[in-house]
């Protein structure tokens, strides 16, 4: 080799090794200078640190064992060596207690904190430098200078047990996964319908009976029968207060703290199998299968004082084992049917002056709250909790959306940010195509990525009550560790970077960058991961009259080849480069490609009609579902058909008539009209019975053109269909649709329930 080849190369190799390394820590500290050269962790490494701290003495042993699972160093303690791992306790103003600050040179690291968990952290950082599992490459940490410090207190991973029991080994690997990413908070949900999970010395039958379902774990959630008498109830399990003290050892050692959900008082008809008593109708059943709620009892009787001694007797046990400052008491999606029939219930009401069962509920979390507090713990539940009143020292999870969480901030009560969009990790990323079935929804790594957990309505004094945000785990769908995996990577390290990160240092394109290091060591792992979401985006925007699209990949470095011929896109096909115009009716495909191959399970796919409606206002008698906004007021004249994902195009509207008037803007001659609409079967959407057509010449007086009644079987799982009337051609200035109400049919869960009318778009032809 020439002598300047050489040089050449010993001058890159350094810069090669920085750029490579300094891809690596997720989340992204808030200040990081990489210096050249490397410090190499080998037999003629220590650790210096103070002994008699037994906090830093725990952080040693947790790092020496990792060093130790990885490589065949040692890493002996406050012995002369070659090289320092030096860890100290400062006093350090503007990192706060979880901050750190880290200083690599070739023969020293200095690691200094405020406290042991600043410490962890730091340690934390340097593993992520390091080998995954064992192998014999060096272990080698770039120079570097950081410091670091979180932007929220609460970076919370939830983890439901219920639905599914997941065993300790795999609640101590997803305890690992959190810490690795610097998360602090793991919120266990012990306690649902289908199973009581936490072992309470006073009420063994809780688990005897209650941990224990009749197994159905082969039907998806939805359509699992109920139990019947005589089946034994095989599935289940639960943990030992033993097992738990070792979890919430093993978490602390970790820097992450257990926050129990001992869910009240509905979500319990597994308290209720063990204890019948405790329900307002004080039947026997056994715990539910799945989500069949038929003629079950789930919430406890808020009349019966014996309830409530129960509870406390259950929350004495509970506090005693969590040294956790909050207990969560769920509160969430209480079905208050089974107070309005009770006895009981009612004469609490009169009793306390309660107007409606939302204020029993009031009166109900109250009443838990004080006892709480009573053993100086706070209280924090769904924001479910806000009806009827809010408890007077609670903390509220937003997570039907933003709303609780922003009305909780203004009353100056404390918030965790949860909002289904985009914090459930039970929904989708990637697909639905392709993907394990999941219970529906779609949160891809883009949108938990982009979240912002300070919502803009609040002021910088409320903003304060925003103690962080928190990704949730419902299992209904999830009967694997492989899939349980699959759910929270990478989607958890994307929240991390939400949740340490200051705003200001995000960068999807480094984490992206950062995340590929992070999937090689998944890979190591034999960790199951998502890889990405290869499904193109599709945005419909229309302006000046003209409908132009824009197409997206979230992928890194990758390509969007697209078809408006209904065609399948290959790598032959038109390459995007900017917004695609849409002239007439076309099925528009779109592929993303990596690295020359077309990647993804299936293209995505959007239709757009072209129509006379097209861009007009549509004006409703009964306002739009909060819940089904799809993407505006217009949806139904946008040109761009729902398809059978539930949660975008379509508008929905429960118990109310669908009745849409739109004006045409001017006199236009048409001869047909068609609404369409969705039926799914297991998310309680039905076609409406019949549609009704309108149309009218000032847009005052209407005159019916058509009545189309629905011949689609109720029974069917999935249907779109076009109501659709046609007419002799007239001169027209508006149109009015009346899309029928109607209840779930015999045999669905909700039968003589509302059901959910889904429509998109109007076509007026
Ligand atoms: C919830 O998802 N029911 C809190
Ligand atoms: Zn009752």
């Amino acid at each position: 080799m020439s002598k300047l080849k050489a040089v050449f190369i010993l001058m890159l190799c350094p810069v090669f090794l920085w750029a490579k390394q300094t891809e690596s820590i997720i989340p992204q500290p808030v200040e990081l200078k990489m210096k050249p050269g490397l410090f190499v962790i080998d037999q003629n490494t220590s650790v210096e640190f103070d002994r008699k701290h037994t906090g830093l003495k725990e952080a040693v042993g947790f790092f020496t064992k990792a060093v130790a699972e990885i490589s065949a160093c040692t890493l002996p303690a406050n012995k002369k060596s070659e090289k320092i791992i030096a860890l100290s306790i400062a006093d350090l103003p503007t990192i706060g207690n979880e901050g750190y600050v880290l200083d690599v040179t070739p023969e020293k690291i200095n690691l200094s904190a405020n406290t042991k968990n600043g410490i962890v952290y730091g340690l934390q950082t340097l593993l992520q430098f390091l080998p995954a599992i064992r192998t014999n490459a060096a272990l080698e940490i770039p120079c570097l200078s950081i410091t670091d410090y979180p932007r929220f207190k609460w970076r919370g991973m939830h983890l439901d047990v219920s639905r599914h029991f997941i065993g300790p080994e795999v609640v101590k690997q997803y305890i690992d996964l959190m810490a690795a990413y610097k998360l602090n908070t793991l919120h266990w949900h012990l306690v649902d319908d289908t199973g009581w999970r936490i072992e309470i010395k006073k009420y063994p039958q809780l688990t005897d009976i209650g941990a224990w379902r009749v197994d159905h774990t082969d039907l998806p959630w939805s359509d699992r029968p109920q139990a019947k008498q005589g089946e034994t109830p095989g599935y289940g399990g639960f943990y030992t207060q033993e097992q738990i003290k070792d979890i919430i050892a093993y978490a602390a050692e970790r820097n992450i703290t257990i926050v129990p959900e001992i869910e009240m008082p509905g979500h319990v008809a597994s308290a209720i199998a063990a204890f019948p008593e405790l329900s307002c109708t004080q039947k026997t059943q056994l715990p539910l299968t799945g989500g069949n709620y038929t003629n079950m009892a789930s919430n406890y009787c808020a009349g019966n004082d014996a309830v409530f001694h129960f509870i406390e007797d259950v929350l004495t046990e509970v506090i005693d084992l969590f040294p956790s400052e909050y207990i969560h008491i769920g509160g969430d999606e209480v079905n208050k049917d089974a107070w309005k029939h009770c006895e009981r219930c009612q004469e609490r009401m009169k009793k306390e002056n309660l107007k409606d069962e939302n204020e029993l509920q009031s009166y109900f979390i109250k009443r838990v709250e004080k006892f709480i507090v009573s053993k100086n713990r706070k209280m924090i539940g769904w924001d479910e909790i806000l009806e009827g009143g809010l408890a007077p020292e609670a903390t509220v999870m937003s997570w039907r959306g933003e709303a609780g969480g922003i009305e909780a901030a203004k009353m100056h009560h404390d918030v965790v940010m949860t909002p289904g969009k985009p914090c459930y990790f039970d929904h989708y990323q990637a697909g639905p195509a392709g993907e394990p079935l999941a219970i529906g929804g779609f949160n891809t790594l883009k949108m938990v990525y982009d979240y912002e957990p300070i919502p803009h309505e609040l002021d910088s004094d409320e903003a304060k009550y925003v103690l962080g945000a928190q990704g949730n785990v419902w299992t209904e769908y999830i009967t694997t560790t492989a899939q349980l995996e699959y759910m929270v990577l990478p989607r958890m390290l994307a929240l991390a970077e939400v949740l340490w990160t200051p705003a200001g240092n995000k960068d999807w394109t480094s984490f992206r960058i950062r995340l590929k290091n992070q999937f090689k060591g998944f890979e190591q792992k034999g960790l199951n991961y998502c890889p990405g979401n290869y499904s193109v985006h599709i945005t419909p925007q229309s302006t000046n009259g003209k409908l132009l699209v824009d197409l997206s990949t979230e992928i890194l470095d990758a390509e969007v080849y697209y078809t408006l011929d209904g065609s399948t896109p290959t790598l032959e096909s038109k390459k995007y480069t900017g917004p695609v115009e849409i002239e007439s009716s076309v099925i528009l495909k779109a592929s993303t490609a990596e690295n020359h191959q077309i990647k993804g399970y299936q293209p995505a796919e959007q239709k757009f009609v072209m129509h006379q409606a097209i861009g007009q206002a549509v004006n409703y008698t009964n306002p739009v579902s909060k819940y089904y906004q799809a993407d505006g007021p217009n949806s139904l004249t946008d040109g761009v058909r729902g398809t059978e994902n539930v949660g975008k195009f379509w508008h929905g509207f429960s118990g109310e008539d669908l009745v849409a008037t739109i004006d045409l803007g001017e006199m236009k001659s048409i001869k047909s009209i068609a609404l369409g609409c969705l039926q799914k079967y297991r998310d309680w959407i039905f076609l409406p019975g019949a549609v009704s057509f309108e149309v009218s010449a000032d847009g005052k007086e209407f005159h019916p053109v058509g009545t189309i009644k629905n011949p689609v079987d109720r029974n069917t799982e999935v249907a779109q269909f076009d109501f659709s009337t046609s007419f002799a051609e007239q001169q027209v200035r508006a149109v009015r649709i009346v899309a029928k109400s109607s209840l779930c049919p015999e045999g669905h869960p909700g039968a003589g329930k509302a059901a959910w009318i889904f429509s998109d778009e109007v076509i007026v032809k």
